[in-house]
Protein backbone atom coordinates (compact mmCIF):
# COMPACT_ATOMS: atom_id res chain seq x y z
CA UNK A 1 0.00 0.00 0.00
CA UNK A 2 1.12 3.15 -1.00
CA UNK A 3 1.95 5.99 2.19
CA UNK A 4 -0.77 8.31 2.90
CA UNK A 5 1.17 10.98 4.42
CA UNK A 6 -0.28 13.89 6.53
CA UNK A 7 2.12 16.43 8.68
CA UNK A 8 1.92 20.22 10.13
CA UNK A 9 2.83 23.32 11.97
CA UNK A 10 1.70 26.05 14.05
CA UNK A 11 1.40 29.23 12.55
CA UNK A 12 2.82 31.01 15.33
CA UNK A 13 5.53 32.53 13.23
CA UNK A 14 7.94 32.46 10.06
CA UNK A 15 9.55 29.09 9.24
CA UNK A 16 13.27 28.73 9.96
CA UNK A 17 16.36 26.86 9.27
CA UNK A 18 14.60 24.43 12.67
CA UNK A 19 11.81 23.59 11.04
CA UNK A 20 13.75 23.53 6.88
CA UNK A 21 16.41 20.37 8.48
CA UNK A 22 14.08 19.00 10.89
CA UNK A 23 10.55 18.15 8.28
CA UNK A 24 10.54 20.58 5.46
CA UNK A 25 13.64 19.37 3.86
CA UNK A 26 11.97 15.95 4.18
CA UNK A 27 8.81 16.77 2.94
CA UNK A 28 11.03 17.98 -0.37
CA UNK A 29 12.24 14.28 -0.68
CA UNK A 30 8.88 12.37 -0.05
CA UNK A 31 7.35 14.22 -2.48
CA UNK A 32 8.82 13.03 -5.07
CA UNK A 33 8.36 9.65 -3.68
CA UNK A 34 5.44 7.37 -5.34
CA UNK A 35 2.79 7.84 -2.59
CA UNK A 36 -0.86 8.19 -2.04
CA UNK A 37 -1.77 11.15 -1.05
CA UNK A 38 0.09 14.10 1.31
CA UNK A 39 -1.01 16.59 3.47
CA UNK A 40 -0.09 19.32 4.69
CA UNK A 41 -1.73 21.00 7.54
CA UNK A 42 -1.36 24.88 8.63
CA UNK A 43 -2.53 24.14 12.46
CA UNK A 44 -4.41 27.42 13.45
CA UNK A 45 -6.58 26.34 15.72
CA UNK A 46 -3.70 23.91 17.92
CA UNK A 47 -2.12 27.07 17.62
CA UNK A 48 -4.65 29.33 19.25
CA UNK A 49 -4.60 26.53 22.33
CA UNK A 50 -1.47 28.66 23.62
CA UNK A 51 -2.60 32.01 21.86
CA UNK A 52 -6.39 32.05 22.32
CA UNK A 53 -6.06 36.03 23.10
CA UNK A 54 -3.38 36.51 20.14
CA UNK A 55 -6.12 35.70 17.32
CA UNK A 56 -4.04 38.06 14.89
CA UNK A 57 -0.92 36.53 15.25
CA UNK A 58 -1.76 32.99 14.36
CA UNK A 59 -4.11 34.75 11.23
CA UNK A 60 -1.28 36.46 9.57
CA UNK A 61 0.68 33.82 10.24
CA UNK A 62 -1.30 31.21 8.24
CA UNK A 63 -0.16 33.30 4.92
CA UNK A 64 3.14 33.27 5.80
CA UNK A 65 3.83 29.96 6.68
CA UNK A 66 2.20 28.79 3.40
CA UNK A 67 4.06 30.80 1.54
CA UNK A 68 7.41 29.64 3.52
CA UNK A 69 6.25 25.84 2.68
CA UNK A 70 6.04 26.72 -1.42
CA UNK A 71 9.05 28.76 -1.56
CA UNK A 72 10.82 26.15 0.48
CA UNK A 73 10.08 23.92 -2.47
CA UNK A 74 6.93 22.17 -1.47
CA UNK A 75 5.01 21.59 -4.78
CA UNK A 76 1.50 22.69 -4.64
CA UNK A 77 0.43 20.25 -7.55
CA UNK A 78 1.65 16.74 -5.40
CA UNK A 79 0.77 18.28 -1.86
CA UNK A 80 -2.18 19.60 -0.55
CA UNK A 81 -1.83 22.47 1.73
CA UNK A 82 -5.16 23.09 4.05
CA UNK A 83 -6.20 24.93 6.95
CA UNK A 84 -7.14 23.14 9.94
CA UNK A 85 -10.21 25.39 11.15
CA UNK A 86 -11.60 25.21 7.81
CA UNK A 87 -11.63 21.22 8.27
CA UNK A 88 -14.65 21.21 10.93
CA UNK A 89 -14.99 17.46 11.09
CA UNK A 90 -11.92 17.34 12.59
CA UNK A 91 -13.28 18.65 16.10
CA UNK A 92 -16.03 16.31 15.68
CA UNK A 93 -13.68 13.55 15.77
CA UNK A 94 -12.33 14.84 18.52
CA UNK A 95 -14.99 15.30 20.94
CA UNK A 96 -15.47 11.46 20.40
CA UNK A 97 -12.18 10.83 21.01
CA UNK A 98 -11.69 12.78 24.27
CA UNK A 99 -13.22 10.34 25.98
CA UNK A 100 -10.74 7.19 24.94
CA UNK A 101 -8.03 9.56 27.42
CA UNK A 102 -7.38 10.44 30.48
CA UNK A 103 -6.28 13.50 32.32
CA UNK A 104 -3.16 11.70 33.51
CA UNK A 105 -3.03 10.23 30.12
CA UNK A 106 -1.60 13.55 29.12
CA UNK A 107 -0.10 15.38 31.62
CA UNK A 108 2.61 12.37 30.99
CA UNK A 109 3.00 13.36 27.29
CA UNK A 110 6.85 14.58 27.85
CA UNK A 111 6.04 16.87 25.18
CA UNK A 112 3.01 18.16 26.71
CA UNK A 113 5.23 18.43 30.11
CA UNK A 114 7.78 20.51 28.76
CA UNK A 115 5.70 22.79 26.85
CA UNK A 116 3.20 23.92 30.27
CA UNK A 117 6.39 24.54 31.62
CA UNK A 118 7.45 27.22 29.34
CA UNK A 119 4.65 28.63 29.07
CA UNK A 120 4.05 28.79 32.71
CA UNK A 121 0.92 27.06 32.44
CA UNK A 122 1.96 24.19 34.80
CA UNK A 123 -0.42 25.55 38.12
CA UNK A 124 -3.49 26.22 35.58
CA UNK A 125 -3.68 24.27 32.66
CA UNK A 126 -6.39 25.15 29.98
CA UNK A 127 -8.42 22.87 28.61
CA UNK A 128 -7.59 23.40 25.18
CA UNK A 129 -4.15 23.32 25.42
CA UNK A 130 -3.69 19.80 27.47
CA UNK A 131 -5.61 18.06 25.28
CA UNK A 132 -4.45 19.68 22.15
CA UNK A 133 -2.51 16.04 21.53
CA UNK A 134 -6.56 14.31 21.67
CA UNK A 135 -7.04 16.59 18.68
CA UNK A 136 -3.87 16.13 16.64
CA UNK A 137 -5.06 12.29 16.95
CA UNK A 138 -8.02 13.22 15.00
CA UNK A 139 -5.46 15.30 12.65
CA UNK A 140 -3.69 12.33 11.78
CA UNK A 141 -6.36 9.81 11.81
CA UNK A 142 -9.06 11.40 10.00
CA UNK A 143 -6.86 11.03 6.73
CA UNK A 144 -6.20 7.41 7.27
CA UNK A 145 -2.40 8.74 7.32
CA UNK A 146 0.39 6.79 7.64
CA UNK A 147 3.13 8.20 7.70
CA UNK A 148 4.16 11.71 9.31
CA UNK A 149 7.09 13.47 8.80
CA UNK A 150 8.28 15.35 12.06
CA UNK A 151 10.64 16.75 14.36
CA UNK A 152 11.46 14.80 17.23
CA UNK A 153 9.30 16.66 19.71
CA UNK A 154 6.50 15.27 17.80
CA UNK A 155 7.39 11.40 18.61
CA UNK A 156 4.77 11.31 21.77
CA UNK A 157 1.93 12.78 19.54
CA UNK A 158 2.17 10.33 16.95
CA UNK A 159 2.56 7.66 20.21
CA UNK A 160 -0.64 9.03 21.12
CA UNK A 161 -2.51 8.72 18.31
CA UNK A 162 -1.66 4.76 18.25
CA UNK A 163 -3.15 4.57 22.21
CA UNK A 164 -6.58 7.12 20.73
CA UNK A 165 -6.32 4.62 17.56
CA UNK A 166 -5.71 1.32 19.83
CA UNK A 167 -8.51 2.72 21.85
CA UNK A 168 -11.31 2.94 19.59
CA UNK A 169 -10.95 -0.45 18.15
CA UNK A 170 -11.06 -1.90 21.45
CA UNK A 171 -14.47 0.03 22.61
CA UNK A 172 -15.93 0.12 19.21
CA UNK A 173 -14.58 -2.77 17.13
CA UNK A 174 -15.60 -1.45 13.89
CA UNK A 175 -15.96 -4.42 11.32
CA UNK A 176 -13.74 -3.26 9.18
CA UNK A 177 -11.13 -1.24 10.02
CA UNK A 178 -11.06 2.67 9.50
CA UNK A 179 -8.09 3.75 10.04
CA UNK A 180 -4.45 3.41 9.08
CA UNK A 181 -1.47 3.16 11.94
CA UNK A 182 0.32 5.82 11.70
CA UNK A 183 4.32 5.71 11.66
CA UNK A 184 6.28 8.81 12.63
CA UNK A 185 8.95 9.78 10.04
CA UNK A 186 12.59 11.59 11.18
CA UNK A 187 15.06 12.79 9.38
CA UNK A 188 18.02 10.62 9.76
CA UNK A 189 20.80 13.40 10.40
CA UNK A 190 20.70 13.66 14.60
CA UNK A 191 21.54 17.05 14.32
CA UNK A 192 18.58 17.76 12.13
CA UNK A 193 15.92 16.49 14.27
CA UNK A 194 16.65 19.03 16.94
CA UNK A 195 18.14 22.14 15.75
CA UNK A 196 20.31 24.45 18.31
CA UNK A 197 19.66 28.03 18.32
CA UNK A 198 22.15 30.82 17.88
CA UNK A 199 22.51 30.81 21.24
CA UNK A 200 23.39 27.43 22.27
CA UNK A 201 20.27 26.82 23.77
CA UNK A 202 18.62 23.46 23.51
CA UNK A 203 16.39 24.28 20.81
CA UNK A 204 16.13 27.11 17.57
CA UNK A 205 12.84 28.83 18.32
CA UNK A 206 10.88 31.98 17.47
CA UNK A 207 9.63 32.49 21.42
CA UNK A 208 13.73 31.71 22.34
CA UNK A 209 14.96 34.75 19.39
CA UNK A 210 17.73 32.51 18.74
CA UNK A 211 16.38 31.72 14.91
CA UNK A 212 17.66 32.36 10.82
CA UNK A 213 14.25 32.73 9.35
CA UNK A 214 14.05 31.27 5.81
CA UNK A 215 13.12 34.80 4.99
CA UNK A 216 15.58 36.28 6.57
CA UNK A 217 17.70 39.26 4.35
CA UNK A 218 21.46 38.35 3.11
CA UNK A 219 22.89 41.25 6.00
CA UNK A 220 20.63 39.26 8.71
CA UNK A 221 21.75 36.45 8.08
CA UNK A 222 25.54 36.92 8.38
CA UNK A 223 24.90 38.94 11.14
CA UNK A 224 23.46 36.07 13.15
CA UNK A 225 25.66 33.59 11.42
CA UNK A 226 28.68 36.07 12.81
CA UNK A 227 27.06 36.44 16.37
CA UNK A 228 26.83 32.34 16.82
CA UNK A 229 27.58 30.63 19.93
CA UNK A 230 31.01 28.54 19.66
CA UNK A 231 33.75 27.81 22.31
CA UNK A 232 34.10 30.49 24.93
CA UNK A 233 37.49 29.09 25.87
CA UNK A 234 38.82 29.32 22.17
CA UNK A 235 40.13 32.86 22.26
CA UNK A 236 42.84 33.24 20.17
CA UNK A 237 43.26 31.70 16.66
CA UNK A 238 45.86 28.98 17.80
CA UNK A 239 44.21 27.80 21.18
CA UNK A 240 42.82 24.62 20.37
CA UNK A 241 38.48 24.55 19.83
CA UNK A 242 35.82 22.06 21.00
CA UNK A 243 33.25 20.99 18.61
CA UNK A 244 30.84 19.73 21.58
CA UNK A 245 28.54 22.57 22.27
CA UNK A 246 29.69 24.58 19.58
CA UNK A 247 26.51 26.27 17.51
CA UNK A 248 28.82 26.71 14.08
CA UNK A 249 30.02 22.84 14.29
CA UNK A 250 26.55 21.65 14.60
CA UNK A 251 25.34 23.78 12.11
CA UNK A 252 27.80 22.79 9.35
CA UNK A 253 26.72 19.00 10.56
CA UNK A 254 23.26 19.87 9.28
CA UNK A 255 23.75 22.01 6.14
CA UNK A 256 27.90 21.28 4.53
CA UNK A 257 28.17 19.15 1.91
CA UNK A 258 31.14 18.24 0.32
CA UNK A 259 30.92 20.43 -2.45
CA UNK A 260 30.57 23.21 -0.39
CA UNK A 261 34.18 22.57 0.76
CA UNK A 262 35.46 22.56 -3.18
CA UNK A 263 33.35 26.01 -3.76
CA UNK A 264 33.83 27.61 -0.54
CA UNK A 265 37.03 26.42 1.67
CA UNK A 266 39.14 24.31 -0.41
CA UNK A 267 42.10 23.59 1.84
CA UNK A 268 40.12 21.10 3.34
CA UNK A 269 38.13 17.90 2.16
CA UNK A 270 35.29 18.05 4.30
CA UNK A 271 34.05 18.41 7.95
CA UNK A 272 36.27 16.08 9.63
CA UNK A 273 39.33 17.32 8.19
CA UNK A 274 38.01 21.09 9.46
CA UNK A 275 37.14 19.87 12.81
CA UNK A 276 40.17 18.04 13.63
CA UNK A 277 41.99 21.65 12.64
CA UNK A 278 39.91 23.10 14.69
CA UNK A 279 40.33 20.80 17.87
CA UNK A 280 43.90 20.91 17.27
CA UNK A 281 44.30 24.86 17.06
CA UNK A 282 44.80 27.40 14.38
CA UNK A 283 41.74 27.94 13.36
CA UNK A 284 39.86 31.23 14.16
CA UNK A 285 35.93 31.38 14.23
CA UNK A 286 35.20 33.71 12.22
CA UNK A 287 36.95 31.90 9.02
CA UNK A 288 34.42 29.11 9.51
CA UNK A 289 31.59 31.20 10.26
CA UNK A 290 32.30 32.79 7.06
CA UNK A 291 32.28 29.18 5.35
CA UNK A 292 29.00 28.80 7.53
CA UNK A 293 27.41 31.82 5.65
CA UNK A 294 28.28 30.99 2.39
CA UNK A 295 26.30 28.09 2.74
CA UNK A 296 23.23 29.07 4.62
CA UNK A 297 23.34 32.22 1.81
CA UNK A 298 22.89 29.81 -1.31
CA UNK A 299 20.49 27.96 0.46
CA UNK A 300 18.46 30.64 1.45
CA UNK A 301 18.16 33.28 -1.12
CA UNK A 302 16.41 31.15 -3.35
CA UNK A 303 13.63 30.42 -1.28
CA UNK A 304 14.14 34.59 -0.02
CA UNK A 305 13.44 35.07 -3.37
CA UNK A 306 10.31 32.73 -4.47
CA UNK A 307 8.63 34.01 -1.51
CA UNK A 308 9.19 37.58 -2.42
CA UNK A 309 7.26 36.71 -6.05
CA UNK A 310 4.41 34.94 -4.01
CA UNK A 311 3.63 38.10 -2.33
CA UNK A 312 2.66 39.60 -4.98
CA UNK A 313 -0.07 37.32 -5.88
CA UNK A 314 -1.44 36.93 -1.93
CA UNK A 315 -4.94 36.24 -3.04
CA UNK A 316 -3.82 33.32 -5.23
CA UNK A 317 -2.67 31.36 -2.17
CA UNK A 318 -5.65 32.22 0.50
CA UNK A 319 -7.87 30.75 -2.93
CA UNK A 320 -5.72 27.44 -2.79
CA UNK A 321 -5.55 27.06 0.62
CA UNK A 322 -9.49 27.28 1.18
CA UNK A 323 -9.77 25.18 -2.33
CA UNK A 324 -7.51 22.12 -0.30
CA UNK A 325 -9.27 22.61 2.78
CA UNK A 326 -12.76 21.75 0.77
CA UNK A 327 -10.84 18.62 -0.18
CA UNK A 328 -9.66 17.62 3.07
CA UNK A 329 -12.97 18.19 4.57
CA UNK A 330 -14.30 16.00 1.92
CA UNK A 331 -11.93 12.98 3.17
CA UNK A 332 -12.21 14.02 6.76
CA UNK A 333 -16.19 14.11 6.71
CA UNK A 334 -16.10 10.36 4.75
CA UNK A 335 -14.12 9.12 7.76
CA UNK A 336 -16.22 10.59 10.19
CA UNK A 337 -19.31 8.88 8.99
CA UNK A 338 -17.50 5.84 9.00
CA UNK A 339 -16.38 6.19 12.82
CA UNK A 340 -20.33 7.14 13.61
CA UNK A 341 -21.32 4.21 11.83
CA UNK A 342 -19.13 2.08 14.20
CA UNK A 343 -19.74 3.79 17.39
CA UNK A 344 -23.50 3.41 16.81
CA UNK A 345 -24.02 7.26 16.08
CA UNK A 346 -25.93 6.58 13.01
CA UNK A 347 -29.55 7.33 14.23
CA UNK A 348 -30.80 9.46 11.86
CA UNK A 349 -30.25 6.26 9.01
CA UNK A 350 -32.12 4.35 11.29
CA UNK A 351 -35.11 6.33 10.43
CA UNK A 352 -35.08 6.17 6.90
N1 LIG B 1 2.02 19.80 16.78
C1 LIG B 1 2.56 20.26 15.53
C2 LIG B 1 3.49 21.45 15.85
O1 LIG B 1 3.72 21.76 16.96
C3 LIG B 1 1.50 20.69 14.55
C4 LIG B 1 0.53 19.62 14.17
C5 LIG B 1 -0.81 19.65 14.38
C6 LIG B 1 0.81 18.39 13.51
N2 LIG B 1 -1.40 18.55 13.89
C7 LIG B 1 -0.44 17.75 13.35
C8 LIG B 1 1.97 17.76 13.06
C9 LIG B 1 -0.56 16.49 12.76
C10 LIG B 1 1.86 16.50 12.46
C11 LIG B 1 0.61 15.87 12.33
O2 LIG B 1 3.97 22.11 14.96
Amino acid sequence: MKEIILTGDRPTGNLHLGHYVGSVQNRVALQNTDFDKFYIMIADTQALTDNFNNVDKVKNNIIQVAMDYISAGIDINKVNIFIQSQVPELFEMTSYFLNLVTVSRLQRNPTIKEELKQRDFVKSIPVGFLTYPVSQAADILAFKTTLVPVGEDQLPMVEQTREVLQSFNNTYKPQNPIFNTPKAFLNENKICQRLPGLDGKIKMSKSAGNAIYLCDDEKTIKEKVMSAYTDPDHIRVSDPGKIEGNIVFAYLDAFAKEEHFKKYLPDYRNLDELKAHYRKGGLGDVKVKLFLNNILQELLAPIREKKLELEKNVNDIYNLLFENSLKASLVAKATLEEMKEAMGLNYLKLLK
